[in-house]
């Protein structure tokens, strides 16, 4: 598909007469590179925490350095096995998932993940998901010795053992409380990741945004869940898991475009992108960078699509740079 294509598929009307001007007009460049609170991207698309692992599956499908950059598998203070199956479920438009962080925890991923990721060339966020304001201040600390990390996403839809397990990110004083001790704990950029499953997240944007977050990643998954209609059952051990995919996209859309309007930092905006059409209106609704999930696992290029997608795009409209897209459908 070349540039023209996607010129005549946004102008429909068009004549070939201007198109062939606006096409020498504004020529076959455009600038998709951005930065996020100082994390120099060259591109906006990123890999959402725990759909990519540490990027090592991937890494034999295409050159990861491709992408705008990598989040790792949430990690915590303590490797965790995970929950038992069935962790992931299939629904009419995404999926459901109750993967219980299985992860190697900071020192495993430290000795066994960074040295490889390291050399990605590209950037690498660390999502880290604490128990209490303590494990995220000692993890924040820990990896900020990593030399070359470049930000830390503190998931704060965990629950809060010390608080009966509501997650951190449900209430705007233990967002701040979460988001604070990330904070102290380092001097690297901090993404906060919010939960959806609030009744506004605007405020949970505010308290993160005071407490010192750099940035705003959303949504994480959905609480949903299903039963097994033969065992007259929950089909998740916890009952409740994360729904995920192109059924949360209007949700999420929602959401990035309620925190634009509430806070100056710049936005991640994720849930049921999977293609360049879904990108970009994450960016119109004020996204700076956008990451994918899901979609990884039903096309594991899905990433290198919405990359090249977005540049036709650009092209095909005659915008130079992304950057002047964000926020423009306000
Ligand atoms: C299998 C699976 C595991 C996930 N693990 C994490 C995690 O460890 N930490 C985190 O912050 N988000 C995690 N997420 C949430 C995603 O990063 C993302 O926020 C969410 O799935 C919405 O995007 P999507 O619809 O493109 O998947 C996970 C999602 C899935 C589907």
């Amino acid at each position: 598909m070349d540039d023209r294509f996607f010129e005549r598929e946004y102008n429909p009307y068009e004549s070939d007469a201007s198109l062939m001007e606006s096409k020498s007009r504004h020529a076959d460049f455009a600038d998709i590179s951005v930065n996020i609170c100082g994390i120099a991207m060259k591109n906006p698309v990123m890999a959402a925490s725990g759909t990519f692992g540490f990027g090592e599956e991937y890494a034999g499908l295409y050159d990861i350095s491709r992408l705008g950059a990598v989040v790792t598998k949430g990690l915590t203070l303590e490797r965790r096995c995970g929950n038992p199956p069935p962790r992931i479920y299939e629904t009419p438009a995404g999926i459901l998932n109750s993967i219980g962080l299985e992860n190697p925890g900071v020192e495993g991923f430290i000795r066994w993940e960074w040295p490889r990721l390291c050399r990605s060339g590209i950037p690498v966020i660390a999502n880290i998901d604490g128990d209490n304001a303590n494990d995220y201040y000692r993890m924040a600390r820990r990896l900020s010795e990593l030399d070359g990390l470049a930000a830390i996403e503190a998931n704060i839809s965990c629950p809060n053992v010390e608080k009966g397990g509501m997650a951190f990110g449900q209430h705007p004083e233990s967002a701040y409380e979460a988001i604070k001790a990330v904070r102290e704990g380092t001097n690297l950029p901090v993404i906060a990741k919010l939960s959806p499953n609030v009744t506004d997240i605007r405020q949970i944007a505010e308290a993160a945004v005071n407490a010192g977050a750099d940035a705003i990643s959303l949504i994480n998954t959905l609480q949903g869940m299903a039963i097994d209609i033969h065992k007259k059952k929950p089909v998740f051990h916890r009952t409740f898991a994360g729904l995920s995919g192109p059924a949360v996209k209007p949700v999420a859309l929602r959401m990035v475009w309620e925190v634009f309007e509430a806070v100056r930092v710049p936005i991640i905006g994720m849930g049921g992108i999977a293609s360049w059409q879904d990108a970009v209106e994450f960016m119109l609704a004020g996204a700076s960078a956008v990451a994918v999930g899901t979609a990884n696992f039903i096309d594991p290029f899905a990433p290198l699509k919405i990359i090249s997608g977005l540049k036709k795009y650009l092209i095909g409209q005659g915008i130079r740079a992304l950057n002047e897209i964000i926020g423009s459908a306000h």
